[in-house]
């Protein structure tokens, strides 16, 4: 993996989140964290968080902002880029809760058991014709949750491979600016470009022709700015998309590599919701967020100063041992206690309830398939957001 990035970041984190040891198995990393103490300064930099109750704290209180990924710089105490934040993900209130309003309404958990049926139909459309020898992510993970959400938002199903392009650099360009070559940050701004000028066209075709979609619902709704919807949509794709397709890679092979657990969940299909939280938890998609407190903060027996960006460790949180007992063991039937998996606090994941319907279905349906790991995978070359570029597996043959 060859990453060119600006000189100074490797000191600014407390590992180097693109050796290829961490991106295999960054959870070693976290335990010898851990050892250290909740909160940590890295050599040359960031404050981080690895403990839950820290880190949960940070992302709760209403005084600690969320400073937008990207503007972060090697230099601890200067944010270069003061770029107006485009999505709400990076937006603080009251601009922020404001837009939130307006998307929450479509995933509540009622909306969301509306959806259940229609992703039944994607999952056994998408297994039906795996056997044999498959790369699960390309011919699953990634087709399940863009046919959800492409679905949701109204998006026509021949514009899908180009989608997935765009959200793949967006996906990438979470990371912030100094863990990104110059060549990633353009991908990731002309995607986010193509991406706003596309929903902007939808929309108003949407205004004049109004379909039973949520395009044409968020184009019709007063509380809404025009300018905003580009954003509010690219937000809701990208984030309905890459995250579930991780939760469902990174969560399959977690069963692929304990069988008992694999076998449990196909002789158990009841524990299936106390799964989804275990591997969310085990190795979840997001694995990091990034905050600037607006005052001084006491954080464990830190002083993070007002201004000063400091690394939440989401994922190294839910492995805290003084939360989760043996937190490196996998148990599907472990008494499941809320992870920061999803986030926490203001910016909570708006999309939670529908990516833990998605992960239910397709965990129920992939544990009865009978798949065995077939060969090496690979990682795709994120910090923000933790995920397979290839999950080679092996299903019993069904002719
Ligand atoms: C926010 C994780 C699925 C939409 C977040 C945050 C996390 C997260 C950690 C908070 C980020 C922060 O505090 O900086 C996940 C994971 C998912 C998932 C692990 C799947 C397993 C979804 C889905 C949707 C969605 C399916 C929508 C369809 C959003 C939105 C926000 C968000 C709109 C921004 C909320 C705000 O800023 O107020 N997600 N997400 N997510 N998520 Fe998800």
């Amino acid at each position: 993996m060859t990453v060119t990035c600006e000189p100074g970041y490797r000191e600014s984190l407390p590992f180097d989140p693109f050796d290829p040891g961490f991106v295999r198995d960054p959870y070693p990393h976290y335990r010898r964290l851990h050892e250290k103490g909740p909160v940590g300064r890295a050599p040359g930099g960031w404050l981080y968080t690895v403990g839950y109750e820290e880190s949960a704290a940070l992302l709760r209180d209403p005084h600690v902002h969320t400073g937008g990924m990207r503007q972060l710089t090697t230099d601890v105490r200067r944010l270069v880029r003061h770029t107006p934040a485009l999505s709400f993900l990076f937006m603080n209130p009251p601009q922020h809760d404001r837009l939130r309003r307006v998307v929450t309404g479509a995933f509540t958990p009622r909306v969301v058991a509306r959806l259940e049926a229609r992703v039944r139909h994607h999952v056994t459309d998408l297994l039906a014709p795996l056997h044999g020898r498959v790369e699960l992510m390309s011919e699953f993970a990634f087709r399940l949750p863009l046919a959800v959400i492409g679905e949701l938002l109204g998006l026509p199903e021949g514009d899908h491979a180009m989608l997935r392009g765009w959200t793949e650099a967006l996906a990438r360009g979470l990371d912030p600016d100094v863990l990104l070559t110059p060549t990633q940050r353009d991908a990731r701004d002309d995607a986010r470009e193509s991406a706003f000028a596309y929903f902007r066209e939808l929309a108003r075709f949407r205004r004049r022709r109004p379909a039973d979609d949520l395009i044409s619902a968020l184009a019709a709704d007063p509380e809404l700015p025009v300018a905003r919807l580009p954003g509010l949509c690219t937000l809701i794709m990208s984030a309905g998309h890459e995250t579930v397709a991780n939760l469902i890679g990174n969560g399959y092979l977690a069963l692929l590599r304990h069988p008992g657990q694999l076998r449990l969940l196909t002789e158990r299909p009841d524990v299936v919701g106390n799964a989804v939280e275990e591997l969310l938890r085990f190795d979840g998609p997001a694995q990091v967020a990034f905050r600037v407190p607006q005052r001084d903060t006491v954080v464990g027996d830190l002083i993070a100063p007002a201004g000063e960006p400091v690394t939440v460790m989401i994922a190294a949180a839910n492995h805290d041992p003084r939360r989760v007992p043996e937190p490196h063991r996998l148990d599907i039937r472990r008494a499941a206690r809320p992870t920061l998996g999803f986030g926490y606090g203001p910016h909570f994941c708006v999309g939670a309830a529908l990516a833990r319907m998605e992960g239910r279905i397709a965990f129920t349906a992939l544990a009865r398939m009978g798949g065995r790991l077939a060969g090496p995978v690979t990682y795709r070359e994120n910090f923000v957001l933790r995920g397979l570029t290839a999950l080679p597996v092996e299903f019993d043959r069904r002719d």
